[in-house]
């Protein structure tokens, strides 16, 4: 089937474009980009005034199935994903039963080509159960198509697993995701320890409870020579080490979430609201500024969401029993939009590095590009469309996001997976 994409403005920094044209598109991949093009017989959609990109791609996502389906399943998170303009998710395997083996590879394969509105592409466990005590199953879990390794929710807490995972990684050429988090630091910490713990009145998880395992890790990227990416860095000093890494030529990457970017510990108010509730926690203004500039100068490379869906009996409960997470597939691109490109911090061709190429690279995907033989996995988005965040208008099956009310400007409405339509307008295609 034919598809002729007119009038967007196309633009992809992998091509070196930015200009209003015409995209053709058979059997799922490019076949043409430029001017007035003409197709014999298929379908045409005007895209006039919107924006196209390469296919968003957010590699830190808790779909929750198997296990946790209350939350979010398969369906119900992709079809999340589609909506905030994602033509691809990397699911976390913190499920139930965990993702640490091959069976549970095959199963999020088999469920999200049933009802995925999305890729999926799927993580495995470093450990068995997220415990930290036995390797889990890497070397079948690769072979059926696992993309990369994560313990995410949990910290590595021995340095000598650690460096076996990242042993066993670096063999398939994976990189190796952790959730930097020392529990002899951290214990039952709730929110940053400083001003806020104090103010709040609730048990302190200090910034280098985060930072002593990036450094570990970092060390341990050089012993093994493992792709390390870490995930949802918080700390100006977390990014120093990453900045360093860098300069020393390891094979070191990292990720911000937007709720790390846009929001801040001051941010969770005396009404203890739970959906502020993550991990790692809101840190201090100072911190949220580093990471802007971190995304600047490139020392972060990816943004993802770590979408964490969770029922509202789970949330609405006193701060300390709560889960930690918030969603986020459903505002990530508006954010960046409104508050970082809008704003002029960023420019598109930054925005599309970090929302899709990076991502791509990072878990060792193809290409893809708004160029002839790439895959037609595009985001369209109208840059100029004001909405507000309102629980009522997502997909998600959760509501805990933190950013319930705010004016965004910016917002997908079409996306195209393989060249099919996943939304259009707006509207999620069934
Ligand atoms: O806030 C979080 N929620 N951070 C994590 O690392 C895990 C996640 C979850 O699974 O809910
Ligand atoms: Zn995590």
């Amino acid at each position: 089937m034919a598809l002729m994409l007119r009038n967007a403005r196309c633009i992809d920094p992998q091509v070196g474009l930015d200009e209003v044209c015409d995209v053709l598109v058979r059997d799922g991949r490019v076949v043409e980009v430029g001017h007035d093009l003409t197709m014999p017989k298929g379908v045409e959609r005007d895209l006039s005034g919107k924006i196209l990109v390469p296919g968003l791609v957010d590699m830190h996502v808790h779909l929750r199935e198997p296990g946790f389906e209350q939350k979010e399943d398969i369906a119900s998170g992709t079809r999340a994903a589609a909506h905030g303009g994602f033509t691809a998710v990397c699911a976390m395997p913190n499920t139930d039963p965990v993702i640490d083996n091959a069976v549970g590879v095959e199963y999020i394969k088999a469920r999200a080509n049933e009802v995925g509105k999305c890729r999926v592409i799927v993580s495995g466990a470093c450990t068995k159960g997220l415990k930290g005590e036995i390797l889990a199953e890497m070397g079948d879990m690769h072979a059926h198509g696992a993309k990369a390794f994560t313990d995410d929710g949990h910290g590595v807490q021995d340095a000598g697993m650690m460096r076996r995972v990242m042993d066993y990684a670096v063999q398939f050429g994976c990189p190796v995701m952790p959730h930097c988090q020392d529990n002899s630091l951290v214990g039952d910490g709730q929110v940053n320890e400083g001003v806020a713990s104090t103010r709040l009145g609730l048990a302190g998880w200090p910034a280098e409870g985060e930072e002593l395992e990036i450094a570990r890790d970092i060390a341990l990227c050089r012993l093994t020579g493992c792709p390390l990416h870490i995930q949802h860095i918080t700390t100006a000093r977390a990014l120093d080490l990453v900045r360093a890494a860098k300069e020393e030529g390891l094979p070191v990457t990292c990720e911000v979430t937007p709720h790390h970017l846009f929001l801040t510990e001051d941010d969770i108010t005396d009404e203890y609201p739970t959906s502020l509730k993550v991990n790692p926690p809101l840190r201090t203004a100072d911190d949220a500024v580093a990471l802007v500039a971190g995304l600047v100068d490139g020392t972060i490379d990816a943004i993802v969401t770590d979408h964490a869906p969770h029922t509202d009996w789970e949330k609405d409960r006193e701060f300390e029993l709560a889960p930690f997470g918030m969603i986020g597939l459903e505002t990530s691109l508006s954010l960046v939009l409104t508050k970082l490109v809008r704003e002029g911090i960023i420019d598109y061709a930054r925005m599309v590095e970090a929302m899709a190429v990076a991502p791509r690279r990072i878990l060792g995907q193809d290409v893809v590009s708004i160029a002839a033989g790439s895959v037609a996995d595009f985001t369209v988005f109208d840059p100029e469309a004001t909405w507000t965040v309102a629980r009522e208008d997502f997909c998600s099956k959760a509501g805990n996001s933190g950013f319930i009310g705010w004016e965004l400007t910016g917002k997908a409405t079409d996306v195209y997976v393989g060249g099919y339509a996943t939304m259009e307008e707006g509207n999620i295609v069934e």
